[in-house]
């Protein structure tokens, strides 16, 4: 990287979770990191955690992506540090806050499904939609939006109906705004993973992991790291000829 360039992370405080260890990830390649999360408190000693620990610019704080002006607020709160010098120009925005729905289709609720659309599809729109105009503005910038491998093979222990679709409403976002950057100088891209051990699974049987690995072909499931490793290469310089693509990382579990 050339120029110090912030990474912006939603749903990036909670231990063992992918966005943790993407803010990590970040760092170590020597970005700035702008960690939200609906736990601002631990947001903020996510980041100054990080931030210390690799000796990077680094801020925490609150988030409800699914809230509009709870996301004009956060964008607002890093710009004014952008502007006072604290952390470098916002180069890359990585939208991981998800939420899950493990219950069963006839025993979902029309309230489950609206929350599980706005934090997971609303909540990439509304994030995109407040930092985009500044990387336009710059010339510069990588969105890398986090689906799932449930949005292209449907279900899964935790994915069911509503997360499937969410997060298949992710490519599609991803895709058509792609075309609309054109030459900005903005990419856009979304990442697919299969199951990660992290908190979000917590709750599962012994019975149910077993048969989640035995369907990876790799027999194992992917660590929080080797997700981070995926966003950190889409937002490099090196990944500017990458638009718009959908990037698997599922250890062989769906093959197209
Ligand atoms: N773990 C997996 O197997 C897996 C697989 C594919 C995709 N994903 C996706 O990866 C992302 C991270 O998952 P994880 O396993 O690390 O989960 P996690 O539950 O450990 O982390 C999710 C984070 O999002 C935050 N969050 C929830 N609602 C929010 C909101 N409204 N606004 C801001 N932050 C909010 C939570 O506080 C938490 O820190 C999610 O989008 C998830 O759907 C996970």
């Amino acid at each position: 990287m050339t120029e110090a360039r912030t990474a912006v992370l939603t749903g990036a405080a909670a231990e063992r979770g992918i966005g943790q260890a993407t803010a990590r990830a970040y760092a170590e390649a020597g970005w700035a990191i702008a960690v939200l999360d609906l736990d601002g408190g631990a947001a903020e000693r996510v980041a100054a955690d990080i931030g210390a620990a690799f000796g990077v610019a680094a801020y925490g704080g609150p988030i409800d992506v699914a809230d509009e002006s709870s996301v004009e607020a956060a964008h607002a709160a890093i710009e004014q540090r952008v502007a006072g010098g604290a952390l470098p120009p916002v180069g890359a925005l990585a939208n991981i806050a998800g939420i899950t729905s493990p219950v069963p289709f006839l025993e979902t609720t029309l309230d489950l499904w609206n929350k599980v659309m706005a934090v997971n599809a609303t909540g990439t729109y509304l994030v995109t939609r407040a930092f985009l105009p500044g990387m336009i503005e710059r010339g510069f910038g990588r969105i890398v939006n986090m689906s799932s491998v449930s949005a292209q093979r449907g279900g899964g222990v935790f994915g069911k109906v509503p997360y499937s679709a969410a997060k298949a409403a992710i490519l599609g976002f991803t895709k058509a705004l792609a075309r609309e950057l054109g030459s900005t100088g903005v990419t856009v891209n979304a990442v697919t993973p299969g199951a990660v051990d992290t908190n979000i699974r917590v709750g599962s049987t012994p019975e149910q992991e077993a048969a989640i690995a035995r369907d990876i072909p790799l027999g194992r499931t992917a660590t929080p790291e080797e997700v981070a490793a995926v966003f950190v290469f889409l937002s490099s310089d090196q990944a500017g000829y990458l638009q718009g693509a959908t990037i698997d990382i599922n250890g062989g579990s769906h093959l197209h």
